[in-house]
């Protein structure tokens, strides 16, 4: 049988464990049920190590000491973060970009070369926005005449590192029909390494930068055309959802398009002023 001291200093203590869930609360937004202390204990481990703490106890003792609470918050949020995301994640949604959106923003503002900003606001590792650049850039090859820039803004510095980077593997991009795989990737010199990266034409248009949800205001244009908010607002409390969707329909231009996930599609219904135009799909 394990001795008792050692199951203690693998575990988080109740108050340790609400310490945090509260902490990240009150940060980020996203809840800890009780179901996600293993994952967080587990996903701990190795920076308890790092810094040298007996057990993870120690280590939540020390967090709120001033010299490294923002770097420690920071390596949380990473840990606590789920990152999952695809290229092509939910089509139907760059097929309405393709076929009505773009189109309808077009003719909207009545004149050619219009300059097309897209906002994905819980960007991961940079798959949505730059799957969004390639259709975009498709559709410039074949007659539409746009420039566009995209935005991808995410908690987690360490998804935003990759993003920035651009460099998947290639299961990754499985989901990229072939075509596009050929036209906007790069493949590493070194075959054995099994990555690509986007290219610089698409890396150009496309920027990343830190930025929190929660935040009472957002440091982004205030005339954006499509603000995706994707698969993130299912770990915040509804009134919070709220609060996010108005907040990111101040900086749609009119006529603008919000995209959520398939599973936060009821959320718009307290959102006023927010028109329904398919399930997941909403335009101001
Ligand atoms: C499951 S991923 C979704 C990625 C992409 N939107 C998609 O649907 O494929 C959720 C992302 O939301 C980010 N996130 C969570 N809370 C956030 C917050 N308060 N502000 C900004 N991003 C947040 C996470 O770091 C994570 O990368």
């Amino acid at each position: 049988m394990m001795p008792a001291v050692q199951h203690t200093a693998a575990h988080l203590s109740d108050r340790h464990f609400r310490t945090i869930a509260e902490l990240i609360e009150g940060q980020v937004g996203i809840k800890l049920p009780p179901g996600k202390r293993l994952m967080l204990e587990g996903r701990l481990h190795k920076r308890v190590r790092a810094l040298n703490y007996s057990d993870l106890n120690e280590y939540v003792d020390n967090l709120f000491e001033a010299d490294h609470f923002d770097t420690e918050l920071t390596h949380l949020i990473d840990v606590v973060t789920t990152n999952k995301t695809d290229f092509f994640r939910e089509p139907q949604h760059f097929t309405f970009i393709r076929e009505v959106a773009v189109p309808a923003l077009l003719k909207l503002r009545g004149r050619r070369n219009a300059n097309l900003k897209i906002w994905s606001s819980a960007s991961s590792t940079g798959m949505e926005a730059y799957t969004t650049a390639m259709v975009l850039d498709d559709m410039a090859r074949s007659g539409s005449r746009f420039q566009y820039r995209i935005l991808g803004t995410d908690i987690s510095t360490a998804v935003l590192r990759l993003a920035k980077t651009a460099i998947y593997t290639r299961d990754m991009v499985a989901p990229v029909p072939e075509q596009f795989v050929r036209r906007y990737f790069l493949t590493s010199r070194d075959k054995s390494r099994g990555e690509v990266r986007v290219v610089p034409e698409l890396r150009r248009m496309t920027h990343f930068m830190r930025m929190n949800l929660m935040d009472a205001s957002y440091p982004v244009d205030r005339d954006v055309d499509i603000i995706f908010c994707r698969n993130v607002l299912i770990y915040f409390e509804r009134e919070t959802q709220r609060t996010v969707i108005e907040q990111l329909c101040n900086h749609l231009r009119p006529g603008g398009y919000l995209l959520v996930g398939h599973s936060e599609s009821m959320i718009h219904s307290a959102v006023p002023g927010l028109k329904q135009v398919q399930p997941t799909i909403f335009q101001v």
